[in-house]
């Protein structure tokens, strides 16, 4: 089932392999570098490519080296990539990842904004290495507006960059599921208390983007019941059905296995439009698997995302086409900002 074609939107996969998002900390200036276009270019063969995390407003930069997607020097950097992308016959969405909380004054230059004024209490990367995440500012509801708007003028420079779409973080304890969380949203405003409270800034952000770019072209990333970065969420399975229910029909959406797999089974059910699946969540000791993605492809998922299977296997759709050896995933010491360990893992060698 991985190596069938299907359609997302207006694109038509060659298979059922999406590259997940990847932040590598390897931007120069916030911009995406001729090495990146070569990272993804790699990678081309992959049904959809997902970018790492790029900021959509430099308040929302939450880890050194990551590359934005808001001024025109990005996009123009951006198009180098895009275009190398599709010179390979590939296709591939801009992630866009507002941090929130998840920040620091010494990779942003501002101090971090959130649902409310509350910690992490956890670390955030920075400069000079692991620091506890700062108290965040919390956000005016006319400033919620500024950030909804950050979201969808993104999306316009991802799509003038040529980007074929854009995925919305929703996941990992970033700014969207800081207003799902019960723990990093403490407002008594419209934006949160009750279910529909908390899910509507992730509505409002998506509506927004959709208005901007059209449907076909939006995903959003969701880890339901994800712990990371500080985060409680309470009844989470109505907390999602809700929010998929109130999302408008975009092109897809993009859970990690992070809660019981009978809700997202549920989950699938209620969701219209295609489904991707990342096996691995949030990092678990073992990485997705081949066996894990036809399971998921057998109960009704469309896509599976593969991340760390991909660091060292840019030919991951070969290597499963052919049933050949995958090259062992490299240790952490190269995921962010290493000078190796992005662009030199070669194809299988036959
Ligand atoms: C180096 C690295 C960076 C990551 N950066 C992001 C990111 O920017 N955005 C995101 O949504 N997930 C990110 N993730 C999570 C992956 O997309 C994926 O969910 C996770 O690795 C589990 O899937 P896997 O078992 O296939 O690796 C990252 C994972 C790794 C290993």
């Amino acid at each position: 089932m991985l190596l069938t074609s299907h359609q997302l939107g207006n694109l038509t996969l060659p298979n059922r392999l999406v590259m997940a998002p990847m932040t590598r900390s390897r931007a120069v200036d916030g911009k995406p570098t001729a090495e990146t276009a070569t990272y993804y270019a790699q990678r081309a063969t992959a049904g959809l490519i997902v970018t790492e995390g790029v900021q959509p407003n430099e308040v929302g930069q939450s880890n050194p080296l990551t590359p934005g997607v808001h001024t025109d020097e990005q996009v123009a950097a951006w198009r180098v990539v895009t275009d190398a992308v599709h010179a390979n016959g590939g296709r591939i969405f801009a992630q866009l990842m507002h941090g929130g909380r998840v920040g620091h004054p010494e990779v942003a230059g501002y101090q971090p904004v959130g649902p409310s004024a509350v910690a992490t209490g956890t670390e955030v990367f920075t400069p000079t290495g692991m620091q506890p995440a700062p108290v965040p500012r919390a956000l005016a509801v006319a400033e919620v507006a500024d950030q909804v708007a950050a979201f969808a003028d993104a999306a316009r420079k991802a799509v003038e960059a040529g980007f074929d779409g854009v995925e919305l973080h929703g996941a990992n304890g970033y700014l969207i599921q800081q207003f799902l969380s019960s723990s990093a949203n403490q407002r008594t405003d419209g934006y949160g208390g009750s279910v529909a409270g908390r899910i509507r800034f992730a509505v409002e952000a998506v509506e927004a983007v959709t208005d901007a770019i059209g449907a076909e072209r939006v995903g959003i990333r969701l880890s339901p019941g994800g712990q990371i970065q500080g985060i409680v969420e309470e009844d989470v399975p109505t907390l999602y059905g809700e929010l998929l229910k109130a999302l408008p029909g975009i092109a897809y959406v993009h859970l990690l296995a992070t809660v019981d797999d009978d809700v997202l089974l549920d989950l699938r059910k209620l969701w219209p439009t295609s489904f991707i699946l990342n096996p691995g969540g949030q990092i678990s000791p073992v990485e997705s698997t081949r066996e894990q993605g036809e399971r998921w492809l057998a109960n009704g998922a469309d896509l599976i995302s593969y991340g760390r299977a991909y660091l060292a296997n840019p030919d991951l759709v070969e290597r499963f086409r052919l049933g050949l050896p995958l090259a062992e995933t490299p240790g952490r010491e190269t995921w962010f900002g290493a000078p190796t360990g992005y662009v030199d893992y070669p194809s299988y060698q036959h």
